[in-house]
């Protein structure tokens, strides 16, 4: 079929909205602390569906998000990643990745898993189909995942909204409190809300462009 819908855009134009993407992008910060002001349903379904238009392995389109926005079960997934975070921090994370971590001041205590309007847990899913008969692999799963994330996480930024990549480990307690087949592998919890007012943010650097990208 013809490619639909794209038009070439003159060279200053691209230019114009290469840099403007960038200075936008480049704002963005992860927050750990949020708002409990509720967020616009439409927002997040709109970024949802910008997370659906990412490329994948053969189209497989490997990737479930559920929202929860209920204070029950956000409580549940609250006290289930406290747990893990508990036996991470004490103990289990090897020395090497807590100094890695330090900086962010993290601890086990994850108050934003319960305060924030939303959080969108993202599973990869390894298998389409259930059953071993039309059950099928999937391919470049991590790798298409990833990229539905980063649609997600710059649609979020782009409507105003604030988010945080949260990764306890392990997660599989996900499956059971949201109700999803043991084939769906928890990818990554995003927390969504407004940031807190006077949220203060780690300093961070980003690295040097010359370092990060070779032309050949
Ligand atoms: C895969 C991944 C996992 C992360 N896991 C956590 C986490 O468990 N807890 C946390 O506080 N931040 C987590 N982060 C956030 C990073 O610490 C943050 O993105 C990084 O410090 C850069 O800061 P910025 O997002 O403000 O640019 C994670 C980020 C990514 C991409």
């Amino acid at each position: 079929m013809p490619l639909d819908g794209y038009e070439r855009i003159p060279i200053e134009d691209m230019q114009d909205r290469a840099r403007e993407f960038y200075r936008e992008m480049s704002l963005r910060r992860s927050v750990r602390d949020f708002s409990e002001e509720a967020v616009p349903r439409e927002v997040i379904e709109y970024s949802l569906r910008v997370a659906g238009t990412a490329p994948s392995g053969a189209n497989r389109q490997p990737w479930h998000f559920v929202v929860a926005e209920s204070r029950e079960t956000k409580q549940r997934i609250r006290a289930a990643a406290e747990r893990e975070e508990l036996a991470f921090y004490g103990g289990r994370a090897p020395d090497e990745w807590l100094q890695a971590i330090r900086p962010f001041g993290t601890n086990a205590e994850k108050p934003y898993l319960e305060k924030a309007p939303a959080i969108i847990a993202v599973f990869a899913q390894t298998y389409r189909g259930e059953g071993d008969e039309s059950k099928s692999k999937n391919y470049y799963v991590n790798e298409s995942v990833g990229l539905a994330c980063g649609l997600l996480i710059s649609s979020l930024h782009l409507c105003g909204l604030a988010c945080l990549v949260h990764t306890p480990s392990p997660m599989r307690f996900l499956n059971e409190i949201l109700d999803r087949p043991q084939s769906e592998r928890p990818y990554l919890l995003l927390i969504v809300g407004y940031p807190a007012s006077g949220v203060r943010v780690p300093v961070i650097s980003r690295r040097p462009f010359a370092e990060f990208v070779t032309f050949r």
